[in-house]
């Protein structure tokens, strides 16, 4: 029994989980001198060394065309540390034995000489699991993906079967589309299984998000409610106080829909809405995250027009700030129609949620930067109280706050206390740094230990990607060769353009804000 008087000690009892001892590895990170190593890769590795969770003995390689040796590469990382580690100061003994850890090899990936001088270098660890324990990081091109895969296989570095583990970890765009994702899931599972291959998404890191299917199947009162008897609608936001800033030449290749609906609102709606697994091992989750992304109803051109509303900001202030519009941003072109806003309203056409509305939405340049998800239950029958609040009894609603303020909330109504019967909602709050501390793990630390230990749960795969991009692509289909129109823009530093009111309006719904915890 958790023991409610001292809940902090008894859930550490209760559920920590072991995990298995890791065993020794090489990471070999390619494309290792951009910014996503110093930024978030080396913090992540050196924070999981500080808590020991790394493996007894491991290295870390950086492949990249630039001059460098193992010690200005150091140096250069921990400069880096100083700024991007989520915990200040740097703990100089942790960082001295973490960083004799971390070699540099210079090479260009396209160069077969490159591959066998790691190989040289990997064979300098010693014949055992250094050597054949392999963790591939492609911070490259996705374009550069094939050809890499090819020249490990080629110097004798990644194996379908044989000695040690080898996988590889590979960060979205997963393609632009169901053909280009199809031939780039091709390329990286020609000389590895797919269940060597750990498409990350960074929103699974997050402990919120994570938190979810604990939620729903460890809570009997709330998982009985989860389905289209109890649930009027389901609203997702991920909003953005920030516009694409440097971004703008990616950004004009992906869009709001690639960038963020295709990847982690879909991911989000699927720990949502599918069905319990039928156990937490990673293919039965992973199963029921495909299940429901296929019980989507099909989108077609005159549905992506009713139920699809996209938006692109213009100039405005967001917090007092100014912002350019989106035409005005670097690297993007002054008639562009890429979308910097998207709000979808889907379907689930299965037992559970039939005829219940996810609404999804998300922007750049938003008032508030806030992920929540709120699960908007059916009103009581209007009788009891309609002489206090008329038709407008609130309904309860459900809020998961993925971040900030990381927490739930559940609105139900009250009696305003007094001599009337005067009814009004109230919150019950939970909050994960009240409750378990200011321990908040940054997302890329429990991806880079899965990836390590070889659980996939936290891994796209292959088929959810592909099923992911057949939903995009419809919807992109619907949007082909119509330009913006003047419906669809929104001033920076409100929440979208008007079109994505409406779109709820239709069935009598609203966007709600996301909470504020003070
Ligand atoms: C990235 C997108 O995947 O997610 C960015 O490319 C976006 O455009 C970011 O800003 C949002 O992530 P988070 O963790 O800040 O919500």
């Amino acid at each position: 029994m958790v023991d409610i008087e001292h809940p902090k000690e008894a859930l550490a009892g209760h559920i920590g989980m072991e995990r298995k001892a890791l065993e020794p590895c090489t990471i070999v990170i390619f494309g290792a001198s951009g910014d996503l190593t110093a930024r978030k890769l080396i913090p992540a590795f050196y924070h999981l060394c500080k808590d020991k969770l790394m493996p007894p003995a491991f290295r870390i390689v950086g492949f990249a065309r630039r001059e460098k040796t193992d010690e200005s590469w150091r140096q250069e990382l921990r400069a880096a540390l100083d700024q991007f580690s989520r915990t200040k100061p740097v703990d100089e003994n942790v960082w001295k034995g973490f960083a004799a850890n971390l070699c540099y090899c210079r090479g260009d990936l396209a160069d077969a000489a490159a591959y066998k001088k790691l190989e040289e270098l990997l064979t300098s660890f010693g014949s055992g699991p250094l050597r054949e324990n392999l963790l591939f990081y492609l911070a490259t091109q996705p374009s550069q993906f094939g050809e890499v895969v090819g020249e490990i296989h080629r110097a004798g570095l990644l194996h379908k079967d044989g000695a040690g583990w080898q996988r590889i970890v590979v960060e979205k765009p997963f393609g632009h589309d169901l053909a280009s994702a199809h031939a780039l899931n091709n390329d990286l599972t020609r000389y590895a299984h797919e269940n060597q291959v750990c498409r990350i998404d960074h929103y699974l890191g997050k402990e919120t998000v994570q938190n979810i299917l604990m939620f729903r199947f460890s809570n009997s009162v709330f998982e009985r409610l989860w389905n289209r008897n109890s649930v009027d609608h389901v609203q997702i936001t991920i909003s953005e106080t920030l516009g694409v800033g440097e971004r703008g030449g990616y950004y004009e290749e992906a869009g709001a829909l690639r960038d963020m609906a295709q990847n982690h609102m879909l991911q989000v709606l699927s720990l949502i809405a599918m069905e319990p697994p039928v156990s937490l091992e990673a293919e039965s989750v992973r199963d029921e995250k495909v299940k429901l992304l296929k019980s989507i109803r099909p989108l077609t051109p005159d549905d992506v027009a009713r139920q699809v509303v996209r938006g692109q900001y213009f100039a405005g202030m967001v917090n007092g700030q100014p912002r350019p519009g989106y035409r005005q941003e670097t690297k993007v072109k002054t008639d562009s129609n890429v979308e910097t806003y998207v709000a979808l309203k889907l379907l689930i056409d299965n037992w559970r949620w039939s005829s219940v509305p996810f609404y999804l939405r998300t922007g750049k340049n938003l008032p508030m930067s806030a992920s929540e998800v709120r699960i908007q239950f059916r009103p009581t029958p209007n009788v009891l109280f309609a002489a206090q609040c008329g038709n407008h009894l609130d309904a309860n609603a459900l809020t998961l706050r993925l971040q900030p303020n990381e927490g739930i909330s559940l609105r139900f109504n009250g009696k305003v206390p007094g001599m009337s019967l005067g009814v009004r909602p109230v919150r019950m709050h939970f909050s994960y740094d009240a409750e378990f501390g200011a321990y908040t793990p940054e997302a890329y630390e429990r991806l880079l230990l899965e990836a390590i230990a070889g659980d996939a749960t936290l891994f796209i795969r292959r088929d959810e990607v592909e099923t992911a991009w057949q939903i995009v692509d419809s919807i992109r289909e619907g949007w082909d060769g119509k330009p913006l129109t003047n419906r669809e823009f929104y001033a920076a530093g409100t929440w979208g353009p008007i079109a994505a009111d409406d779109l709820l309006a239709q069935l009598g719904h609203a966007w709600h804000e996301p909470l504020v915890i003070k």
